[in-house]
């Protein structure tokens, strides 16, 4: 959570800045700040709230400086607390993400040594550390100052002596991008697409240097040369490209990211650490746990393997792991640090880890055995869409290829044609739009289905809370009357997920129970009857996706229908209040 940005090169500094920070806000949007050198010092503005377009009251016209959007961690939300942080001389600033565990005794310790901390935060004690250690030269003053810091973090320091940004990196993302004569820092490549043509992608530990746009990496001392890669985004990935918000614009594009996962992995998937496994134990987050559970039925049904799904932030190390266990971490972001940390715990027990992520350079990707991309492109939005769908698409690949079958051509028919169901289903928008502003007049509904579509009504009820702050439950249809019920009035819309399946039968017997109640019941299926119009005040037909891959077709439904609930209330849809892109903190 947070984002830092920087900047060295020929431009004017703030607007690259305050483009960049608007790129990477949904890393964090509670206040935001840049500091730009001068001729006389450093400029530093810092704001409560999102930055968007740039601040009519910023002015600096250096061309060195750096720039963090904020998710408060440790210190509320305001401009005391906002970064850039500077040191006592007002030489060096800093933006940090991350959290330092020992912040408190490190602040016992630089107050009695004199410094004068005026923040809240962790963060502000890194410039005091930097100051305490400018004798060397920056360089090692950042080295220092990491040595005595617990936790983890991206920092980059800007020195108004040595006009220079170093940065350094332990457990969170940074990425150095490089143009002509200028270089670039950022949390996520979205915040330097368009602008860099390469990236570094620093190891834990590197310090890397920049100055006057050229860039020099240390580690240990010694100048180390990381490998450059190409920033191949194109801009457009990370635009809006004309629709209303990136929620939407996301949602539009899974046919494609489902297309391009599946034909990335036409040849087979990478080779997995484990070819046999007795159990595989699936741990994941959030919208990625839904991804685990629909992985759970993947990896059974198709794959014949024995799978179990398990929230990460609930995984409980002490607990024995069977002999012949292979992990696979989900996670988006591949940041999110309770999966992280089971990651690590089971490693330390001897587990291989298959990590299916989104980004490659992430700490999943450098942890895991092995690494499966969801090629999802950049996911701006805070809610997770198309790299929800693409991980299902993985996972097909996985049971797919667990079953023995090495090749796309191997998955069912169903995993193939979902790229053009995805279509059908986009283009059923303005009828979702009609229900979803519907919907939008409730405050507390259900989401029922039963089987597969469970974690789907799960993952539905996730995106009405995250984006329409619609209070949502997800339950399996046969629970309703084990309690639920209780809460059933003319007011509550029950959202039911009725797929072709064999639970549709039990589906319509509980929709009846509901009608009986006077609840009104929006449907979402792929088979439409009588029976179902009887009971249902919506209907919202899906194309025919049978088996497992329809709950694919079903959730982009829903993420509709969520996506327009909220734009009726008038909601932040981007960037839900509260919520950051990537949870790093456990
Ligand atoms: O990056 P991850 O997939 O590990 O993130 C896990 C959750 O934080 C994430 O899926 C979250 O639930 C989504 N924002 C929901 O849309």
């Amino acid at each position: 959570m947070c984002g830092i940005v920087g900047y060295s090169g020929t431009r004017e500094a703030l607007p690259v800045l305050v483009d960049s920070l608007a790129r990477v806000t949904y890393r964090g949007y509670d206040s935001y700040g840049v500091a730009v050198l001068n001729g006389s010092g450093i400029d530093v503005f810092r704001r409560v709230g999102a930055v968007d377009d740039k601040p009519s009251d910023f002015h600096a016209d250096g061309t060195v400086g750096i720039g963090h959007t904020r998710w408060a961690t440790i210190g509320g939300i305001s401009e005391l607390n906002a970064h850039p942080h500077l040191d006592c001389s007002g030489q060096f600033a800093i933006v940090h993400n991350g959290d330092i565990d020992n912040y408190l005794a490190l602040r016992a310790e630089l107050e009695a040594e004199g410094h004068t901390v005026r923040s809240d935060t962790d963060s502000e004690l890194i410039a005091h550390l930097i100051e305490k250690y400018r004798d060397r030269g920056i360089v090692s003053a950042l080295e220092r100052a990491s040595h005595d810091l617990d936790g983890c973090f991206a920092v980059a320091v800007l020195s108004y002596e040595s006009r220079e940004i170093v940065v350094t990196r332990r457990g969170s993302p940074v990425v150095i991008g490089l143009g002509d004569g200028e270089a670039f820092v950022a949390s996520d490549a979205p915040a330097i697409v368009g602008k860099a043509d390469r990236v570094i992608y620093p190891e834990d530990g590197d310090i890397v240097l920049i100055s006057a746009g050229s860039v020099k990496i240390f580690s240990d001392g010694k100048v180390v040369v990381r490998e450059e890669r190409a920033l191949d985004w194109d801009q457009s990935t990370a635009d809006k490209l004309g629709y209303e918000h990136y929620m939407v614009k996301e949602i539009h594009e899974q046919a494609d990211a489902v297309r391009d996962t599946l034909t990335r992995y036409r040849d087979g998937l990478p080779p997995l650490p484990m070819t046999d496994p007795e159990h595989v134990l699936m741990l994941a987050c959030g919208t990625s746990y839904h991804s685990a559970l629909l992985g759970e039925s993947l990896l059974t049904r198709l794959g014949g393997v024995s799978a179990s799904a398990q929230i990460a932030s609930e995984f409980e190390p002490d607990r024995p792991v069977p002999d012949g266990t292979l992990v696979v971490a989900i996670s988006q972001s591949g940041e999110t640090a309770d999966t992280l940390n089971a990651v690590r715990a089971l490693k330390a027990k001897g587990c291989m880890v298959i990590g299916i992520t989104n980004v490659p350079e992430s700490n999943l990707a450098r942890e895991a055995d092995s690494v499966i991309y969801t090629a999802a492109g950049p996911e701006i939005a805070v809610a997770a869409t198309k790299t929800f769908t693409t991980q299902l698409a993985v996972l097909s690949l996985l049971a797919s290829q667990f079953a023995g079958r090495h090749h796309a051509a191997g998955l069912p028919d169903e995993a193939l044609k979902l790229p053009s169901q995805i279509e059908i289903t986009l283009s059923l928008s303005n009828e979702i739009a009609a229900v979803g502003n519907w919907l939008a007049n409730h405050d507390n509904m259900f989401v029922i289905a039963k089987g597969d579509h469970y974690p789907v009504a799960l993952e539905a009820a996730l995106k009405l809370k995250e984006v329409a702050y619609i209070h949502a439950e997800g339950v399996p249809a046969g629970e309703l009357k084990h309690g639920p019920f209780a809460l059933l009035q003319q007011d509550t819309p029950v959202l039911a997920l009725v797929a072709d399946d064999k639970h549709r039968a039990r589906m319509i017997t509980t929709m009846r129970e509901i009608a009986a109640r006077g609840a009104p019941i929006v449907t979402v299926t792929d088979r439409r009857d009588a029976e179902i119009d009887a009971c249902s005040r919506y209907v919202i037909e899906l194309p025919a996706a049978r088996g497992i891959f329809s709950t694919v077709i079903f959730t982009v439904a829903t993420q509709l229908l969520s996506y327009y609930a909220a734009k009726a209330r008038g909601c932040p849809i981007d960037r839900p209040r509260n919520l950051a892109k990537s949870v790093t903190v456990p």
